[in-house]
């Protein structure tokens, strides 16, 4: 007989950057409007800088970096990465410096997480790189210097996702499955965005270990689906070996759709932002145009091609990145314009 998820997670040493459980709240306007009960799941709300996703992933990361006695955690990703801004913050928290190589794009200018970054002090390297993916080289050249400094770095990947950190995902699977126990909801799906594909491969693997059948649903925002169903095979292996669970076990139903990323990663579909609106307008939540947007203009469009009804009960996962809505001002301001909001003469 296998040990216990949570036993197995206890052995792995964690630092806690933020206060959980967070909020698993039903969207009562939203659901009136739409037909099936919608639930969120409130990751925007971890309270490390303005939250999302990464402090559960830095949990097991910073533990890392702390045993091998690092001083300066050292990260890369794109000009408004929510990345960069937890991890400055997360360095912060424990009393470490920070590197971000960053890479230049439209959205560079000084707003959202770029602005966080810098306020709390992180050493930035704004590069030109074809893409903020590959970003490697310059990270390794920025931990070279380092070293000669005398400094003891620590990488962390791009999106913080390692075996080690989608365990902070295997947690918030757990946490899940509690809530709704307690909440006496029996999910129809449960939707999350797709990146590097850790979030989705760890909620699945603990989803499935508590029983939970329902489909998750995956919205990539940068790859093609191929790509992704990779990554998920990649860091189910990963987070399965460290968890000491069979790899062949059975993951159930599980989709990811790569029709909502548009011209590329951070491409502000009209779908994400007719998607923003509609959830800013229905509960006074804001989603973000890279990551929790793009999973909600999927979710919607499986929804207006008649997939969801009245009586189903849907899950959202929102995973934070609210600070970059702030870098998308101009172009949400022409699509508020568009849809008839009168935002004055500007
Ligand atoms: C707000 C937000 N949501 C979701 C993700 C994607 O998570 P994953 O890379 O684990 O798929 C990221 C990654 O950077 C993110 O910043």
């Amino acid at each position: 007989m296998s040990r216990s998820l949570e036993d197995v997670l206890e052995s792995y040493p964690r630092i806690s950057l933020t206060r959980l459980p967070t909020p698993l709240q039903a969207l009562p306007s939203l659901s009136a409007e739409l037909g099936p009960q919608m639930y969120i799941k409130r990751d925007d709300l971890t309270d490390l800088t303005l939250g999302g996703d990464k402090p559960r992933k830095l949990e097991y990361e910073v533990a890392r970096a702390k045993a091998e006695g690092a001083d300066t955690l050292v990260t890369c990703g794109s000009a408004q990465s929510n990345h960069a801004r937890l991890t400055t913050a997360a360095a912060r928290k424990v009393g470490m410096q920070c590197v971000v190589v960053l890479s230049r794009d439209q959205y560079q200018e000084l707003q959202g997480n770029l602005l966080t970054v810098y306020l709390m002090g992180a050493q930035v390297h704004l590069v030109e790189a074809a893409s903020h993916w590959d970003l490697e080289p310059y990270v390794q050249s920025v931990c070279q210097s380092l070293r000669e400094q005398g400094k003891k770095p620590y990488v962390i990947p791009i999106s913080g996702t390692t075996p080690h950190s989608c365990l902070g995902y295997v947690r918030c699977g757990l946490e899940i499955a509690d809530q709704i126990a307690e909440q006496g909801i029996s999910l129809d799906a449960i939707y999350a965005p797709f990146g590097t594909g850790g979030i989705f491969a760890a909620l699945l693997l603990s989803l499935r270990e508590r029983g939970i059948t329902c489909p998750l649903i995956g919205i990539s925002v940068n790859q093609k689906r191929e790509v992704c169903y990779d990554r998920l095979e990649m860091w189910w292996m990963e987070i399965g070996r460290l968890l000491d669970r069979d790899p062949k076990r059975a993951r159930g139903a599980f989709e990811v759709h790569d029709g909502f990323v548009g011209r590329g990663y951070g491409d502000p579909t009209e779908g994400c932002l007719d998607a923003i609106m509609l959830m800013a307008r229905t509960e006074g939540i804001l989603f973000d145009p890279v990551y929790s947007g793009k999973m909600m203009a999927g979710f919607l469009a499986h929804q207006a091609a008649g997939r969801w009804s009245a009586g189903q009960h849907i899950l959202l996962l929102h995973s934070g990145g609210v600070p970059a809505l702030f870098a998308y001002a101009g172009v949400l301001g022409t699509h508020l314009q568009k849809r008839g909001v009168d935002i004055g003469d500007r």
